[in-house]
């Protein structure tokens, strides 16, 4: 292969590129919500005017990428956020076979946090990941899902969703008869008000 039909090649891909990541940048938009400081924890994501019941909000945009890659960045970011401090993974389940890792800045929806008594849940669409309204939602209202956590590893994610049923720690809530049973072994259950 020639010099320039080379050069034409990789100008080709990299123009492929470039629409690829518009058009995902378009996908990430949306008119229902945006980012403010969070009660829960640093960033969050609130509604700006009133959600009805089952709208689609936002789509949770990311690289897909397989399992082996996608454990080898969730220690590298996990790593990183305990330096600073920061805000940990975001990479989202997609298949048995790959995750969608969505740390990047125009990923609005990496910035929803979770809640025990959530207001928002995910579903997954052909490869694509939405956040459905789970009920009305007021505006100002900040949106949450339940980030399905299994109960491994609890002590490592307290939750301060501040909601009333707040189990105390991000475990998605199949798992909180167990981590209930756990939080009792170690003295930790909560205090019921006398
Ligand atoms: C995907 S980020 C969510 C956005 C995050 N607030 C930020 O500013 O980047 C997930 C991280 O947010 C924090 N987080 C989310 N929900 C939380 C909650 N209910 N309680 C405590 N921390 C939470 C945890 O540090 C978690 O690892
Ligand atoms: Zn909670």
């Amino acid at each position: 292969m020639g010099a320039k039909t080379k050069r034409r090649r990789k100008l080709k891909i990299a123009a492929k590129r470039r629409r690829t990541l518009e058009r995902l940048k378009e996908r990430a938009k949306s008119e229902w919500c945006a980012v403010q400081e969070s009660g829960i924890h640093g960033a969050g994501v609130y509604a700006t005017m009133l959600i009805p019941a089952g709208t689609r909000i936002i789509e949770y945009v990311g690289e897909k990428i397989d399992k082996e890659e996608s454990e080898r960045r969730a220690w590298a970011q996990m790593a990183q956020a305990e330096m600073t401090g920061d805000a940990a993974v975001y990479i989202f389940t997609l298949t048995d076979k790959h995750d969608l890792d969505g740390s990047v800045e125009w990923n609005t929806a990496r910035l929803l946090n979770h809640s025990c008594d959530p207001n928002c849940e995910t579903w997954i669409t052909g490869k694509r990941i939405f956040i459905y309204a789970l009920r009305d939602i007021e505006p100002g209202e900040e949106l949450t899902f339940d980030y399905g956590f299994e109960v491994e590893c609890w002590e490592d994610h307290p939750c301060r969703c501040g909601s009333q049923d707040c189990v105390g720690y991000i475990v998605r809530r199949e798992d909180w008869s167990v981590l209930e049973e756990l939080k009792r072994e170690l003295g930790l259950e909560r205090k019921e008000s006398a």
